[in-house]
């Protein structure tokens, strides 16, 4: 990982760095910021459509590593409110892609008992991407948490929020819920990730270190890991690095650790 040095790691296989983790220890929701398509591409002098393209067999990998070592929430930035300011000819491609990855994915989705969500604002989606997702959403419904993936599609950290005090003040108008009662707790059942519980564990990919605008609340206390690696390189061995690097962090949530609170 970027900020670690993982030297010490570099001569390791993959399994035995799954060795290392311990099972206990492994964080119950993974969030990613998938970065760095367009750059993978562009050294490889190929569109910017290509890296995308790439980046969804990582996707894949991961979906299968976090079911083998028992992760059961993955939640991935696949386009953020603000790419809708790229160039129509990228948005539509990453829309073809959505709409071909749900439709040739789903048939493995069901078969490995994954729970497909999305969250953001689907209804600014064209309309046959709306349908591949709510189709994949409806069929993976009844599924028992055994694993959620859930797919932030034109989503913001922000609307989130809007949308959440939108959803408290209809209710509150209707009588249903009283201002006074508002509290943590309540703001998170109006977010679109309810009820998944908030990321463990970010990892950011492509060497930019900030958030983007997303899961702005859900972050409060996540441990962040961001890597130089491209997102279409992020395979199954840079995820057990950041695993292992996540083992080695103190969760702390602002209180003194019991060895040097006497
Ligand atoms: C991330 O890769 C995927 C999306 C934002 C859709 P980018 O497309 O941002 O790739 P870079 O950052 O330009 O390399
Ligand atoms: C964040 O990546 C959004 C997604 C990965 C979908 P961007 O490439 O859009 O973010 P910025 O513009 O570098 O902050
Ligand atoms: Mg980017």
């Amino acid at each position: 990982m970027a900020q670690t040095p993982s030297s010490n790691l570099d001569h390791l296989s993959e399994s035995e760095l799954t060795a290392k983790l311990e099972p206990d220890l492994l964080p119950k929701h993974v969030a990613v910021i998938m970065d760095g398509n367009g750059r993978w591409a562009e050294l490889r002098g190929l569109p910017r459509i290509a890296g995308h393209r790439e980046g969804i067999n990582s996707v894949r990998e991961m979906t299968t590593q976090c079911l083998e070592l028992g992760i059961q929430a993955l939640t991935i930035y696949a386009f953020s409110q603000e790419n809708w300011n790229r160039p129509t000819q990228e948005i539509s491609a990453l829309m073809g892609l959505l709409e071909h990855y749900l439709s040739t994915e789903r048939a493995s989705l069901i078969e490995q008992r994954v729970r497909f969500r999305t969250i953001g604002r689907l209804e600014l989606l064209p309309q046959s991407a709306q349908h591949w997702v709510r189709t994949t959403e409806k069929e993976t419904a009844h599924l028992d948490n055994k694993m959620v993936l859930t797919v932030a599609l034109s989503y913001g950290g922000r609307a989130e929020i809007v949308d959440a005090v939108r959803g408290l003040l209809n209710d509150a108008r209707a009588g249903t819920i009283q201002p006074d009662h508002v509290d943590e707790a309540m703001i998170q059942q109006y977010l679109y990730t309810h009820p998944l519980p908030d990321p463990d564990l970010l990892i950011r990919t492509s060497g930019e270190t900030r958030i983007s605008n997303f899961l702005l609340w859900q972050l409060a206390y996540t441990e962040l890991c961001f890597t130089p690696t491209l997102w279409p390189d992020f395979r199954r061995r840079e995820f057990l690095l950041a695993l292992l690097e996540y083992q080695k962090r103190e969760r702390r949530f602002g209180r003194i650790l019991s060895t040097v609170s006497s």
